[in-house]
């Protein structure tokens, strides 16, 4: 296995063991972090590469994507900032074109936005299918997700389709449309809110899941109060996404249970909603992460750097806290141990930043700061 000692690295923002380490080095081999310390304790390796003096930051883990999708809704986009309000049955235009694309015609659209997200530093993404809503789209939205992930989510239940009772398009998502899924997918989610499924639906869909060996996450509490984050803490959720609008039991819910809450700035952003308060949560105690949520209606961006920048701004998130809420808080709202710090042992996934410190990453919001991304000890830009 060969191996690359880089240094030249002013400021290694690890997320794990190490902390913050300045003038440091790292050693990968193979697709693995073999050793992370100052550099002038720095081994050997098979070939040395200088950085110059930057930045470098594990890879951003993007827990909320919806990527297999076709057409566009710029349109509603500039209605909403000129006033118009955001509905969740805009979600019925894409499921319309999305049906009409063929196979490759959605892939590519995921490997452009992949290649965006690596440009941007993300190194590892959770993927959704949910403009299907169809036993057939579904299923092949989640395979043509696999293609570029482990963390696949059936998400069948994203909102009932025209012309469908909402009784009966549960029993589909639970019965057939679950059965063509499961194959493909790690999780299930629900869009648990008032004009797409109640507390009892989600709850019936997640059990179903569950029952299939998928794990549970929720969206909720994004347009209104809701039971949904209650839900997801009673059910031991990994993660429940969007929290925007939070009473003081919901906090308090979350600072008990282990689940995370993922905040989404780029939805709000894009709706012209209140920020989600991540002060108010972390203060409270509340594990919390960030993700793009990106898709063509509530949210279409894919960058990492700039919903970090938001957080900072906007939400009460130290640069600390942001930074580690969209890389080891992705993580976390995964499940997962192998990404999101840069510990000796995981996944070489990180990037290489164009300034000294990853305070830049709000500091100089919509700069393209990203150098050079790495994705299982590889370069990937
Ligand atoms: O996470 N909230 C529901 N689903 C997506 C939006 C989907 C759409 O508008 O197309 C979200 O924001
Ligand atoms: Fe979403």
């Amino acid at each position: 296995m060969s191996s690359v000692v880089m240094t030249g690295i002013s400021e290694l923002a690890t997320q794990g063991e190490q902390g913050l380490l300045t003038d440091a080095a790292l050693v990968v081999e193979g697709e693995r972090l073999a050793w992370v310390g100052p550099v002038t304790r720095a081994p050997d390796a098979d070939e040395r590469v200088d950085l110059g003096g930057r930045a470098v930051i594990p890879g951003f883990v993007d827990s909320h994507s919806h990527l297999v999708f076709a057409g566009d809704r710029s349109a509603e986009f500039e209605a909403r900032m000129t006033g118009a309000p955001y509905a969740a049955g805009g979600i019925r235009t894409t499921v319309a074109a999305t049906r009409q694309a063929g196979d490759e015609q959605l892939a590519a659209n995921v490997v452009r936005l992949v290649a965006e997200m690596h440009r941007q530093g993300t190194t590892h993404i959770e993927i959704k299918s949910g403009y299907g809503l169809t036993v057939a789209d579904e299923a092949r939205s989640l395979a043509i997700a696999r293609r570029f992930t482990e963390d696949t989510t059936f998400l069948g239940a994203h909102v009932v389709p025209q012309g469908s009772d909402a009784a009966a398009y549960v029993d589909l998502v639970t019965g057939p449309m679950l059965e063509a899924a499961a194959p493909h997918a790690r999780w299930i989610d629900v869009f648990c809110e008032r004009g797409a499924f109640d507390a009892d639906q989600a709850r019936t869909i997640l059990k179903a899941g569950h029952d299939k060996g998928l794990k549970g996450r929720l969206h909720a509490n994004q347009l209104g109060d809701g039971p949904g984050v209650q839900l997801a803490c009673e059910l031991g959720l990994a993660a429940v996404d969007h929290c925007t609008f939070l009473s003081a039991a919901d906090v308090d819910a979350l600072a008990q249970s282990g689940t995370v809450a993922t905040l989404l700035p780029g939805v709000e952003f894009s709706t012209r909603q209140p920020w989600p308060d991540a002060r108010r949560l972390l203060d409270a105690g509340v594990t919390v992460a960030l993700a793009s949520d990106c898709n063509p209606g509530s949210s279409y961006t894919s960058s990492l750097p700039f919903c970090i920048a938001m957080a900072v701004r906007d939400m009460g998130m130290s640069p600390a806290e942001a930074l580690w809420a969209a890389t080891a808080g992705g993580a976390r709202a995964l499940d997962r141990s192998d990404v999101g710090t840069l510990d000796v042992g995981r996944r070489a996934d990180f990037a290489v930043l164009d300034a000294p410190s990853y305070v830049h990453l709000a500091y100089r919001p919509g700069v393209p700061l990203v150098a050079q991304t790495w994705v299982g000890g590889r370069r990937a830009v």
